[in-house]
């Protein structure tokens, strides 16, 4: 977003008072409001986590004694407590194997990834849909038996169809857009609770090393 917008929009400017990396901050704190995802103690990994935002709400949430791993096309620049890790990367190519070897089954997988938008929609949303299923694989790969998800994708005509691959594979899943959500954006969250145990056996992160 250009400067000249931010300094019309409230949320950016309130996060900048609040020395947030960035306005996507209330979006996720919503969410987690009502959908009780981070507890303290948690793994989290957050998809897409550049410029940090979402990592400094889940580390206020999860304490130091949580880990929380985030992974970005980006290099992370903000200064953050010493359990929260970041990495500069494409999901496509993350070793889910690796992953879980170095930092255990997640409790709760994140993901705000979207596409660099060209403002085609008929472009973008196909993109945000197939970074909104990695997240899905990633999360079903990586996460313990009744771990949680939440990923963002642009509504377009797949949404319903990943609203029910996330219900096929958690316990309950839900679609939420954000308040803090701009009226013109087609953004939406969906929300996974409770990873089924037969999901988590099947899901093999060895196959996709
Ligand atoms: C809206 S921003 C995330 C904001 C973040 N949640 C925060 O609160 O600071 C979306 C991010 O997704 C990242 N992204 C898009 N495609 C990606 C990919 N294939 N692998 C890793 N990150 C990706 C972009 O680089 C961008 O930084």
């Amino acid at each position: 977003m250009g400067d000249k917008k931010n300094r019309h929009d409230p949320n950016y400017l309130r996060a900048k008072r609040e020395n947030f990396a960035g306005r996507a901050i209330y979006k996720l704190e919503e969410i987690d409001k009502r959908f009780r995802l981070i507890k303290p103690g948690a793994r989290v990994l957050d998809l897409g986590c550049w410029p940090g935002s979402w990592l400094q709400y889940a580390v206020k949430r999860a304490g130091t004694d949580a880990t929380l791993v985030g992974v970005d096309l980006k290099a992370v620049e903000l200064a953050l407590p010493s359990n929260v890790k970041t990495f500069v990367g494409d999901v496509n190519k993350l070793k889910l194997d690796k992953m879980v070897e170095r930092f255990g089954r997640f409790d709760v997988v994140l993901s705000d990834m979207a596409p660099n938008t060209t403002g085609n929609k008929d472009f973008d949303i196909p993109v945000s849909e197939d970074l909104f299923l990695r997240a899905l694989d990633i999360a079903t790969g990586c996460s313990r038996i009744g771990g949680h998800f939440c990923a963002k994708v642009f509504q377009g005509a797949r949404f319903h169809e990943l609203i029910r691959e996330v219900e096929r594979r958690y316990q309950q899943a839900k679609p939420y857009r954000s308040a803090h959500t701009r009226k013109q954006s087609r953004e939406q969250y969906i929300i996974g609770r409770g990873l089924k145990a037969n999901v988590a056996r099947d899901a093999n992160p060895i196959a996709d090393s």
